[in-house]
């Protein structure tokens, strides 16, 4: 079984898609972290006049199976850098098929991401697109940084995941939207518990839908 699961920035979607693979023992692809590895990769480049042919090969050169600087990584700051980057059509191709030989490996999997359910996995099993406004959004990555000793300013943060959903919507390599066969499943008002039970209550009914023949 594969499971997409897109959605903006800390909409939530990671947890969710962490806590589904954990429901179904299935393999689990946080696929921002990608984008977030070659964003850093030419963290040093930004303003260079080759930054685009320098972060195509950081793609090319990325070893999808050693991200270890989760730190370095999940910081606000990388996720602007990944934004940067997931705007180059190159780029995107270059990461594409990891995260397809990832979904189709035996046993199934769920993966998170932008376009998981638009150009990585289109024939999931089930699609999830998860939402929550902007403040919620900005509340939660703001808590989930201080649990790990980071100093926040939630006004910077606010704007600065504005400014990567602006950019990440106006990709034009991109297809950031919510596939048409995708479950909505709204988080504002939701703890991780009850929107993963929300999550849940989707992939099984999805999953029983198929069974009886009909579509999700
Ligand atoms: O999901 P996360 O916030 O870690 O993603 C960081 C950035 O990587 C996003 O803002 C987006 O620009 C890019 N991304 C992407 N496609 C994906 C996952 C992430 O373009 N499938």
């Amino acid at each position: 079984m594969i499971i997409a699961v897109d959605g903006p920035a800390a909409s939530g979607k990671g947890t969710l898609a962490a806590g589904l693979a954990r429901h179904y023992g299935l393999a689990h692809l946080d696929t921002g972290l990608l984008y977030r590895a070659v964003g850093l990769a030419v963290r040093d480049e930004v303003d260079a006049p080759d930054f685009e042919a320098a972060a195509i090969r950081a793609a090319h050169a990325l070893d999808p199976d050693q991200l270890s600087d989760v730190a370095a990584l999940t910081a606000a700051e990388t996720g602007v850098l990944a934004s940067r980057v997931a705007v180059i059509g190159p780029v995107r191709e270059a990461l594409r098929a990891y995260q397809r030989d990832f979904a189709a490996r035996p046993g199934g999997a769920v993966l998170d991401g932008r376009d998981i359910g638009t150009v990585i996995c289109p024939e999931a099993d089930v699609k999830l697109f998860i939402e929550a406004d902007s403040k919620a959004r900005m509340e939660r990555r703001a808590r989930q940084l201080e649990a790990r000793g980071v100093e926040v300013d939630r006004y910077a943060l606010y704007h600065q995941i504005e400014e990567r959903d602006a950019r990440d919507r106006a990709n034009p390599n991109g297809a950031f939207y919510r596939a048409p066969d995708a479950h909505l499943l709204d988080t504002t008002n939701l703890d991780i518990e009850a929107a993963l039970r929300a999550a849940v209550a989707i992939v099984d009914g999805a999953i029983a839908r198929k069974a009886g023949g009909n579509p999700a």
